[in-house]
């Protein structure tokens, strides 16, 4: 009886550990990269590199390790980072067109669905970044609207400067003023920087762009099935985008209630108009579903960035006064304090343009851009990068290339002057990407930063808080924003 058993369990062991050794070689034979497939770190069976951390200094590590092109194993998908000018360049601009479609990415389709611009692919994601082109030019980029009212947000983001009476943390302010830009072009409104809830949505917001950025969360991407299940910060990250979408759903349904196809005056009302136009052509997405992804789109990629950009501009600001009584001198004396800054007095303030210019340098707020897959085959830096791969280019490597820039590791506007101290065009300056899935937002953000900025710096002496310390070490999220500080800021 006692051999039965032993006989028994001894052969119950043995199948385990050939259908171990048969899984394993399945996984082996799966997972086998292609000759001359980029080197990465060893893969562990089954999950890959799951613990190796992929923030950007963790991948400028790897990169200085393993090379310029590198791969990493992500549970069964694999992913190749591409660092340094030289190659970057390659990938967005000589190869746009084998790299111009998105990867699936299961913690950000669970709330994009695929649909809208950032992540989308094909005749939808063509059509859809069109309109939003055509969009922003007719409703203000380029136009005096725009600038109009960025101007006039600026003012109110100066009075509520003006009112605090002491030290005071700026990040709802210049994500509320910078949010209103996108809110004007997409609801037709602006929302008031007391108004409790779009104060929520921005707080939802600035916590759910943390939130992605971790690895926790981000475990996700590995077992989607699995998470869906289990508690973590991806619960906490879907809940926070269901409150916005319920949000962007409330403005929706308003501009259904009082819509006037003769007369659009917003995105909204231009999409829905677009719907009507295009019933024939569902592929292209202008439905529902379709129109809150976009939306949501614009109000994330339009807010985040350029707030978080002004956030280290003024942080920059504090920790090198000398550079910031140079902008000042600048605007007294192309502007002064009578009028406001408008687009005109660019080309005559290349000292400000400089800064400004260092500031996203440095700020570097998209590190590794957004994840991009090969569309075809392609052979890039002498590696061969198969088709499906997703590919990440690392901004970051570009904007810190020490064969591009003078002093990568200092903050120095002279990155961006000639010897007449004339504005100097960097090709190095890649912080809104390049080729095909370039920035749709690049202007109108170069617009915000420029006419916020100076505004500020016309109206405020901006100063540390005595007795608190800045750090210009960075959180890293899906941006990289500076950690919350407090400023003091003095009427000029
Ligand atoms: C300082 C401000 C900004 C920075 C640094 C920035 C940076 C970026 C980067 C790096 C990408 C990824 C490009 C790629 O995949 O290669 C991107 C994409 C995008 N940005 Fe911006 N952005 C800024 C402001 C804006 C604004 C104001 C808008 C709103 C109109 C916007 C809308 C978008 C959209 C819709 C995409 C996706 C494009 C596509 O997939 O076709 N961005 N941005």
């Amino acid at each position: 009886m006692l051999l039965h058993y032993l006989v028994e369990y001894f052969d119950f062991k043995i199948f385990l550990i050939v259908f171990f050794v048969f899984l394993l070689l399945l996984d082996i034979i799966r997972n086998r990269n292609p000759p001359n497939f980029p080197p990465g770190p060893w893969p562990l069976p089954f999950v890959g590199n799951i613990f190796t951390e992929l923030d950007f200094k963790s991948i400028n590590k790897l990169a200085e390790k393993y090379g310029d092109v590198f791969s990493l194993h992500w549970g069964s998908e694999k992913a190749v980072y591409i660092s340094g000018y030289k190659l970057v360049k390659e990938a967005l601009i000589t190869n746009q067109d084998n790299f111009a479609d998105r990867p699936a990415i299961p913690l950000f389709n669970k709330v994009f669905k695929g649909l809208g611009v950032a992540l989308s692919n094909g005749y939808l994601w063509k059509n859809q970044r069109k309109f939003v082109f055509t969009h922003l030019r007719s409703f203000g980029e380029g136009k005096k609207t725009l600038e109009l009212s960025i101007q006039q947000e600026s003012i109110f983001l100066c009075d509520a400067f003006k009112a605090e009476q002491g030290p005071f943390d700026p990040q709802i302010y210049l994500n509320n003023a910078v949010s209103n830009i996108i809110s004007a072009l997409v609801f037709g409104h602006r929302f008031e920087y007391h108004d409790e809830n779009f104060q929520n949505v921005l707080r939802l917001d600035i916590e759910a762009i943390i939130l992605a950025g971790l690895s926790q969360t981000q475990l996700y991407n590995a077992f989607p099935g699995l998470f869906n299940y289990l508690p973590g910060p991806h619960q906490k990250m879907f809940s926070n985008y269901a409150k916005i979408v319920e949000f962007l759903n409330e403005e929706i349904r308003k501009h259904k209630e009082d819509w006037d196809p003769s007369n659009p005056r917003d995105y909204i009302d231009s999409f829905l108009q677009e719907m009507e136009k295009r019933k024939s052509d569902p592929q292209a997405g202008f439905n529902f579903g379709t129109l809150v992804s976009a939306i949501l789109d614009l109000f994330e990629a339009g807010t985040e960035s350029s707030a978080t950009t002004m956030r280290w501009g003024l942080l920059f600001m504090m920790k090198y006064p000398e550079i910031q009584k140079k902008v000042q001198a600048e605007i007294d004396k192309v502007i002064g304090q009578s009028r406001q800054a408008s687009m005109a007095d660019k080309p005559n303030m290349p000292y400000t343009e400089a800064v400004i210019h260092e500031i996203q340098r440095m700020g570097d707020i998209v590190p590794l851009g957004f994840p991009k897959m090969a569309s075809k085959d392609t052979v890039l830096g002498g590696f061969f990068i198969p088709k499906g791969t997703t590919v990440t280019t690392n901004l970051s490597s570009v904007l810190n290339d020490k064969n591009e820039w003078e002093t990568p590791d200092r903050f120095n506007p002279g990155h961006f002057l000639d010897d007449q101290g004339q504005f100097l065009k960097k090709d190095a300056f890649l912080p809104f990407s390049a080729g095909k899935r370039a920035c749709v937002g690049e202007q109108l953000a170069r617009m915000e930063l420029f006419l916020f900025f100076t505004s500020l710096l016309q109206s405020f002496r901006i100063s540390p808080c005595p007795g608190e310390e800045l750090s210009l070490e960075g959180q890293i999220g899906f941006t990289y924003a500076p950690k919350p500080y407090r400023m003091c800021v003095t009427s000029r």
